[in-house]
């Protein structure tokens, strides 16, 4: 079964000139277990999917479900197995971490020993007789994840968990959520840093301007950019570029290398052709894509200037 499963969910803000389609018929699945990546530029529509999945907004059109259960009208019956933070969480400022959580633990049944836990997970233990007050935006974070983690969740639903973090706090909370996700538990989050994602997350959903553009593992979606080609270090670059192009491959060349666009699997073709003319390759190897480049290839739309000035008009269902 799919933890969360999103089908043609729509949200339309109304406002001026015809408001905003903040979704338009976005479909993914979340399978369980794992860590979950959910993409997409400012605006996007990530923060919208998420509030829809939490039932703290009504969609316009489609539907989510949460473990099964359907979040319009009925999320409260599943909400004590998801842990959530949606954007920056809220505790009472001049209360220290230790009470909020503790008012939080009372909330959930929980005792002292879970608060202690969940401190120590993120990375907070000794820090939770400080006031809430004093603490940075990244100690925040930490605790709105203490916070959510204080249930034993079975699912995390996190909006930019590594927001304000700095990168000693970025690497420390990426190795949580990945810890998490191994102990069987869902993690979903939304993000910008996408090569935070690319290292911890298993399947990833893209979104641009309200529609999901590309959803699959890591993997796959890596395999959706069009960037696909082979690096190629000889001694003779000219000599070798001149073999490459007569063959018929598409060269250019780039740091003392070649650049040759074509699939990797042809690499024993270059290498061919090269030694063929007495000239012995000294390293090849496939040219990596990042989820960045993926990323900005598929979000293209998004930066258009039509985009940013004239909103497309909402035509409801
Ligand atoms: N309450 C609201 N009323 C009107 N429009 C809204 C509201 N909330 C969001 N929007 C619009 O919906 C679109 C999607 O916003 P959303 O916050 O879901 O994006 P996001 O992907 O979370 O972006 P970010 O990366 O900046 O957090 C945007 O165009 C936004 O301006
Ligand atoms: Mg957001």
């Amino acid at each position: 079964m799919a933890v969360i499963e999103v089908e043609r969910l729509r949200k339309h803000y109304p406002g001026f000139h015809g408001g905003t389609l903040a979704l338009d018929r976005v479909d993914f699945e979340v399978p369980e277990g794992g860590v979950f990546g959910f993409l997409g530029p400012n605006g996007a529509g990530k923060t919208t999917t998420i509030r829809c999945l939490l039932d703290l907004i009504r969609p316009s059109a489609g539907e989510c479900r949460v473990l099964g259960t359907k979040s319009r009208g009925s999320i409260s019956t599943v909400i004590d197995q998801i842990g959530a933070i949606v954007e920056t969480p809220a505790f009472f400022p001049r209360f220290t971490a230790q009470r909020n959580l503790d008012l939080l633990a009372g909330l959930y049944g929980m005792g002292r020993r879970e608060v202690r836990g969940a401190l120590e997970r993120v990375g907070l233990a000794g820090r939770e007789k400080d006031l809430v007050r004093g603490y940075s935006l990244g100690m925040k974070q930490r605790l709105g994840l203490a916070a959510a983690l204080l249930k034993d969740p079975k699912v995390l639903i996190l909006d930019e968990p590594a927001h304000g973090l700095d990168p000693a706090g970025i690497t420390e909370v990426r190795g949580l959520l990945r810890q998490l996700g191994d102990e069987g538990r869902t993690v979903f989050l939304s993000s910008h840093l996408l090569a935070e994602v690319q290292a911890i997350c298993d399947k990833v959903a893209i979104l641009s301007r309200g529609r999901c553009v590309a959803q699959g593992t890591v993997r796959e979606v890596l395999g959706r950019g069009r960037t696909t080609g082979v690096l190629v270090r000889v001694s003779d670059i000219p000599k070798a570029m001149q073999i490459l192009d007569a063959g018929g491959f598409d060269v250019s060349e780039a740091d003392d290398a070649i650049t040759v666009t074509a699939d990797p699997a042809r690499s024993s073709e270059i290498t061919q052709a090269l030694a063929t003319n007495e000239l012995y390759v000294q390293e090849i190897r496939p040219l990596q894509v990042t989820l960045e480049e993926v990323f900005l290839e598929l979000t293209a739309d998004d930066r258009d200037e039509a985009w940013l000035q004239e909103p497309p008009k909402s035509n409801d269902d």
